[in-house]
């Protein structure tokens, strides 16, 4: 195959003696096919022009996720990323993951990652449950999450990891998932009422970054959302969050639209709503308070129909079979 020449823009961090962190960007150029990998460039870089240049990395095949980091612009696997696929006028920008401590080039501080993953006790806890039998169905929605390799990919990418630096993240919430929907867990409400304090399920924007950087498809955000309805269904509904989800699902199940003038009152109630209210002057001053009087969407009849199908055969919206959903 052909080689064009391709500049990989690196950032390089460095630690001086009082411990901070200087950053300045270093160009390469290389010779190199559209199906190089970018793993495949560092390690040409590192054994041909600069030898000081730091990374992680090991198995080479998307498997132990040692070599995630931002590249042009999103967080991926060095190893599953071809040079083609991501240069843009033939230049690359490499830098390490978002949201983690840097400690040298684009070698990330993984403790406070794994940390996280150790705060939801990744193990199966005894409990009455314990001696009950995985069916294949609920082995299948286990075995899925089970496919996050810790790469960190959906940490670095995650807006509020970056706004909210206490949240425990979406790889946390999907392995947190692997528990709660194993018939064989013995700690299922205690595990939901740890995930429903601050900084945990309820602190997830539904932005979806996580599912688009995920390089093995776990879809967290999914996983969190699953929390999210098992945590409401066993009555842990006192936050603003599950207040915020069910003032939604009334407003559309309703009328099939928000209410927004009401909506900051059912989430965050008189006190939290009278802290805002210099926002809602502001709103005011731009145009932008929503009308108090709600709207009704047309074929509201059609939509409240689509509920109580959901309600009484609840799917997985991603795999469309029925959701397993142990007591
Ligand atoms: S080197 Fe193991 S995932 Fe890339």
């Amino acid at each position: 195959m052909t080689t064009h020449p391709y500049t990989l823009r690196i950032q390089r961090n460095r630690k001086g003696p009082d411990g901070r962190l200087t950053t300045m960007w270093q160009e390469f150029t290389v010779q190199a096919t559209p199906t190089t990998t970018i793993l495949t460039l560092l390690e040409e870089i590192k054994g041909e022009k600069d030898g000081t240049l730091t990374f992680r990395q090991s198995c080479r095949s998307a498997i132990c996720g040692s070599c995630a980091m931002k590249i042009g612009g999103r967080t991926r696997l060095a190893c599953k990323t071809h040079i083609g696929s991501v240069a843009r006028q033939g230049v690359v920008e490499i830098a390490p993951q978002a949201n983690q401590p840097v400690l040298k080039d684009l070698a990330i501080d993984i403790g406070p990652f794994f940390a996280r993953i150790h705060q939801i006790r990744p193990f199966l806890e005894d409990g009455p449950d314990t001696d009950a039998v995985l069916e294949k169905s609920a082995y299948d929605q286990v075995n899925h999450v089970t496919q996050c390799i810790l790469c960190g990919s959906c940490y670095s990418d995650c807006v509020m990891a970056e706004v909210s630096p206490e949240f425990i993240g979406p790889a946390a919430l999907a392995k947190a998932f692997r528990f709660v929907s194993d018939p064989r867990e013995g700690q299922k409400v205690r595990r939901l009422e740890a995930l429903s304090l601050p900084h945990m399920m309820w602190t997830c924007a539904r932005c979806a970054m996580c599912v688009e950087s995920c390089p093995k498809d776990v879809k967290p955000m999914e996983a969190i959302v699953k929390l999210r309805t098992r945590g409401i269904a066993k009555g842990l509904d006192a936050g603003p969050g599950p207040k915020h989800a069910l003032a939604f699902h009334q407003d559309i199940q309703e009328a099939g639209s928000l209410n927004e003038f009401t909506l900051m009152m059912r989430t965050v109630g008189l006190l939290g709503t009278l802290e805002e209210l210099g926002t809602a002057f502001h709103l005011l001053k731009k145009g932008k308070v929503p009308s108090p009087i709600p709207h009704k969407s047309q074929g509201v009849a059609e939509l409240a129909k689509i509920y109580e199908i959901l309600e009484e055969h609840p799917l997985d919206v991603e795999t469309k079979a029925k959701e397993v959903v142990p007591e």
